[in-house]
């Protein structure tokens, strides 16, 4: 059974391939560091019963982020103060073996349900992405992402809309 787990030792970053380096890379040399330092959390996606370690089938990674109210498009602006907070959702990948089969629609629904916890505890308007080409924008944009006025490539999905993802089960 598949299993959501913060990345440890146990798990082979090594192993890990998405088909993007900097992705690849940032698994194996930086997400460990960043979750223990408190820059990022990175969690993985394994199979419960594979032996350790663990192959990781596809991981997300979120942090706390301070956004410009007037960055976001006009309609989403309205009584904001100038700053606000926010997660990002820092990466998202799944290992070229897994593609297509709904891991990445997996991982996402629980960013947002991470992001839920958070915002219970501390607030944040949403979750924020970088996308890293018009492929990746096009695939955020099928779960109610929105575009940036300024940058199309960095998207935005508001608290309202997380909620209701979830309420729904979408
Ligand atoms: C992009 C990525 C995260 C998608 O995850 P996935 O598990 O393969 O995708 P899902 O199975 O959840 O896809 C659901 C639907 O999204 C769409 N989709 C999948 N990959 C897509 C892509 N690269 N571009 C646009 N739409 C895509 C398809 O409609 C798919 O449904 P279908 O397979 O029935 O046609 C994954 O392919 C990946 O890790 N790619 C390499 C790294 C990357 O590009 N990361 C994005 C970070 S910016």
């Amino acid at each position: 059974m598949h299993k959501i787990e913060l990345l440890a030792k146990t798990h082979d970053r090594d192993g890990f391939d998405c088909g993007s380096e900097p992705l690849n890379l940032f698994l194996k040399h930086t997400a460990r560091q960043h979750s223990e330092r408190g820059i990022s959390r990175t969690f993985v996606l394994v199979d419960e019963d594979s032996p350790t370690p663990k192959a990781i089938l596809g991981f997300f990674s979120l942090n706390i982020c301070q956004i410009k109210s007037e960055s976001l498009a006009p309609l989403e602006t309205k009584k904001l103060p100038r700053d606000v907070s926010a997660v990002r959702l820092g990466r998202l990948a799944i290992a070229k073996a897994c593609q297509r089969q709904g891991i990445g629609k997996t991982l996402l629904v629980a960013a947002m349900g991470k992001f839920m916890e958070i915002f219970n505890t501390a607030g944040g308007i949403g979750l924020f992405v970088d996308a890293k080409d018009q492929d990746a924008r096009r695939y955020y944009e099928q779960f109610g992402f929105v575009s940036l006025p300024s940058n199309e490539l960095e998207l935005f999905l508001p608290v309202k809309t997380i909620a209701e993802a979830l309420a729904s089960g979408r």
